[in-house]
């Protein structure tokens, strides 16, 4: 992990100020860490929290710290930091709002949306026997609706930290030595035409926090690596992805991971139920999803957000869910989901939402009735709950989807286990009491 000059952070917390809110519904926020530690790396605070775009922005006042240096000649990382600019210049065909105009002559640190940082408070670590220097350290383009390609000269920029070209119209593939960015925390790449198989170069980018491809056209499957790797945000909504989901999905040590509006198929990794996952937030929403919830989901974990909405997942649901303790937002509506709503889903104390419309579902108990009263969004239109209106037309009901097959495996029990219980049977702690 490379540490971060003040310089930089507080740039960083200024350009990440503009456009920090990339989450919906809960207040997903996105943050480096502050500058007087030193140790930044890129962070992602889920639900609420000090929000850096709720303040103001700080890149005003010049840390105290930094002397006025006298103007100097470019650094030599200046120099190839044009030639790697002037080279993607020359990829670019268009440029409706002439943010182009601006990259011309050699001092690339005043092209607009680059960004650089003087290395000469680079936190003591002086391996780098580095003159004082400056570097290109961030690209922000977000909106710029440039059209072109990338090139892989801009790996020259190689102290580059951010690269943010969201709202663009850059298609092509990502550079295979792209790679190289070895101090890469950030890449948006959102909302672009980019094609291709998922682009392996980011998963060599040793510093990578922050991945962002939702909105392209990547297709084809995604390799394991992308969730054994140290990533904090995994967005790859709205591409085209299919295939299996990888089976190491739960151990991804990233808290948002959002697999939205692709074409997956097959099941929901086991391993989202058995390993102390990291994950806060998960989308699985519209995707060709099927078999079971797996058993033990929600056993270890810190999930606010779990939607597996819009897919083809039958059977019942797990007693884990109710270890879920801090879900925010349930949703499991458009499935082919059966049985009866348990009590323990419907008492989990944090629910905002829990969304069960256009299953099978036969009915809900008791405590499932206070979450009209709350004032929690529950909505049970469209299933098979006798008595009750909007529902599916009674033939519909008659053959559940699953129900003949013993495909989704349950723990044998009378009654359902409430999650303390369910995790000393797990642990081997005591004997299934009758
Ligand atoms: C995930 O992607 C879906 C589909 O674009 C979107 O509706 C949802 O808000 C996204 N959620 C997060 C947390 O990114
Ligand atoms: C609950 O979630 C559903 C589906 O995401 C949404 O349509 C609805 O508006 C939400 N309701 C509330 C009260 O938040």
């Amino acid at each position: 992990m490379p540490t971060f000059p003040l310089m930089l952070s507080l740039l960083l917390l200024f350009l990440l100020s503009t456009e920090a809110a990339f989450g919906v519904g809960l207040g997903l926020g996105l943050g480096i860490g502050g500058g007087t530690t030193g140790g930044g790396g890129g962070g992602v605070w889920v639900g609420g929290g000090v929000n850096p775009s709720n303040s103001p922005p700080q890149q005003q006042e010049a840390p105290p710290q930094s002397q006025q240096q006298p103007p100097s000649p470019p650094s030599p990382s200046l120099s190839k930091s044009y030639t790697a600019l002037q080279a993607w210049k020359s990829a670019i065909t268009e440029d409706p709002n002439g943010v182009l105009t601006t990259w011309v002559g050699p001092n690339v640190c005043n092209y607009k949306g680059v960004f650089c940082s003087n290395g000469d408070n680079y936190n003591g670590d002086y391996s780098y026997n580095s003159p004082v220097f400056s570097s290109v350290s961030a690209i922000d383009l977000n909106h710029a609706n440039l059209k072109g390609i990338l090139v892989k000269e801009l790996t020259l920029l190689t102290e580059l930290s951010l690269l943010h070209l969201n709202s663009n119209r850059f298609s092509g593939t990502i550079p295979q030595n792209f790679k190289d960015f070895l101090y890469l925390t950030e890449l948006d790449l959102s909302n672009n035409q980019f094609s291709g198989t998922f682009p392996n170069p980011t998963l060599y980018m040793p510093s990578l926090m922050y991945l962002d491809i939702r909105f392209n056209n990547f297709y084809g499957a995604i390799p394991d690596d992308l969730f054994t790797k140290q990533l904090d945000a995994i967005f790859i909504n709205n591409n085209q992805f299919d295939g299996q989901l990888p089976q190491n999905l739960g151990n991804s040590p990233a808290s948002v991971i959002n697999l939205s509006n692709n074409k997956f198929s097959g099941g929901i990794p086991a391993s989202l139920g058995f390993v102390n996952s990291a994950i806060k937030e998960i989308l699985f929403l519209n995707n060709q999803l099927s078999g079971c919830i797996p058993e033990n989901l929600g056993l270890f974990s810190d999930i606010t957000v779990l939607d597996l909405s819009f897919n083809s997942l039958m059977g019942h649901l797990p007693d884990s869910l109710s270890c879920l303790e801090d879900i925010q937002v349930l949703n499991l509506a458009h499935n082919k989901l059966s049985g009866e709503l348990p009590d323990l889903v419907c008492s989990l104390k944090n629910l905002l939402n829990l969304s069960i419309e256009y299953n099978f579902f036969s009915g809900y108990s008791q405590k499932c009735t206070n979450l009209f009263m709350r004032s929690i969004g529950f909505d049970i239109s469209l299933n098979c709950i006798p008595g009750k209106g909007m529902q599916r037309p009674p033939p519909e009901c008659y053959g559940i989807p699953g129900t003949d097959s013993d495909s989704c495996f349950r723990i044998p029990s009378g009654k359902p286990l409430v999650c303390g219980s369910l995790l000393d049977l797990i642990l081997g702690n005591i004997p299934l009491s009758p």
